[in-house]
């Protein structure tokens, strides 16, 4: 257990713990930007330096593991200074229109440029190539607003297996993204959304469908109803300041309906739809010597990942759509027939936890 001194404190950590992590547990904040807990820390932004008493150039906290009896100052003149000019240089190449960019006030840029007490930008001049990509239902990319961290890249490679995303080009020209620019509607990407989830800014982002849905909701000839996958009721109290994990199902329904959706419905019901489906399939397989085992088809991701990557075991999926999927076809069918209605005219709005 190395013992160090950080701006003061006297920590004990167990040996091969970084700064980062030393200070942390001290109670100290040092920005970041590339690092990702359990996902990826690679040293690249230099966000994160601190000064170590006795080494000649600053280190990069996420990536030095402590020594014993290091002394280390999160907060120097230096520490601070060499900071501000790695983000100036940042923000010097970064798409800074905030108020129209999906994540303004969630943006990790923002954040740390207002930690920082970022005032101007005293790096201008030339601007890296803007690339724009929203030719997948899932997904939007804007090269212009991305930082070079590579989240994206170490999640959709070491984590999901996928390989999409990786850096094209070189310094200045690199561009993070499928080979050779091609968009992602061309590669293997399962639309799981991983890359958004761990972008810092808004370089990847979750595709925006708001505006057709209040398209929907405005004309009277249709009938717009909803369903709410189990997730939401649980996560969407977060963003309106209550503890996490707060069930908010009767707010979400009162919310839905003033927002003029016809009929309000839970995806629970079609999940339980496919339980059974799934169940019958796999009674008939057994019966009838289908082929086993049987692999459930619920996760449309998970169905895209395995068509590009393991083709050979597609024969083991069950052929059930997912519980969104038949909440879709129920509603043009069954449902439309019930409530009387055209099910050209009827729209299903679907608020999901999964990009796919
Ligand atoms: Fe440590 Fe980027 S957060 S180098």
């Amino acid at each position: 257990m190395p013992k160090l001194l950080i701006d003061g404190k006297n920590v004990e950590v167990p040996e091969g713990t970084t700064i980062l992590a030393a200070a942390e547990q001290a109670g100290i904040k040092i920005p970041t930007l590339c690092y990702l807990k359990d996902v990826q820390a690679i040293g690249a932004c230099r966000v994160c330096v601190v000064e170590v008493e006795g080494y000649r150039n600053l280190v990069a906290s996420c990536v030095t593991p402590v020594n014993e009896g290091m002394h280390v100052l999160t907060n120097s003149r230096r520490v601070r200074e060499s900071r501000r000019t790695v983000l100036d240089l940042i923000l010097s190449d970064h798409d800074g229109e905030c108020q129209t960019c999906e994540r303004n006030e969630d943006c990790e840029l923002q954040m740390v440029s207002r930690a920082l007490g970022m005032r101007e930008i005293t790096n201008t001049g030339e601007k890296s190539r803007k690339i724009t990509d929203d030719r997948t239902p899932a997904l939007d990319r804007n090269s212009a607003k991305c930082i070079h961290c590579r989240r994206c890249v170490t999640v959709c490679s070491e984590v999901q297996g996928v390989r999409a995303l990786n850096p094209q080009g070189r310094g200045f020209k690199t561009i993070i993204g499928p080979a050779f620019n091609r968009g992602l509607d061309t590669v293997a990407c399962v639309q799981c959304g991983q890359c958004a989830a761990v972008c810092p800014v808004g370089a990847i982002s979750e595709k925006n469908h708001i505006n057709a849905v209040w398209a929907a909701l405005d004309n009277p000839s249709l009938h717009v109803i909803v369903q709410t996958a189990p997730a939401i009721r649980a996560t969407l109290g977060e963003c309106f300041g209550y503890p996490p994990g707060t069930r908010v199902t009767g707010r979400m329904v009162a919310a839905l309906r003033r927002l003029g959706f016809d009929g309000v419905f839970d995806t629970e019901f079609s999940a339980d739809l496919t339980i059974i489906e799934e169940g019958n399939e796999l009674l008939k397989r057994v019966k009838e010597g289908g082929t086993l085992p049987m692999i459930t088809s619920c996760s449309p991701g998970w169905i895209k990942f395995c068509e590009h990557f393991y083709p050979d075991l597609l024969a083991h999926l069950s052929t059930c759509k997912s519980p969104q999927q038949m909440f879709g076809a129920l509603a043009k069918t069954y449902y439309a027939e019930t409530a009387g209605v055209d099910p050209k005219d009827v729209i299903v709005v679907s608020i999901m936890p999964c990009t796919a």
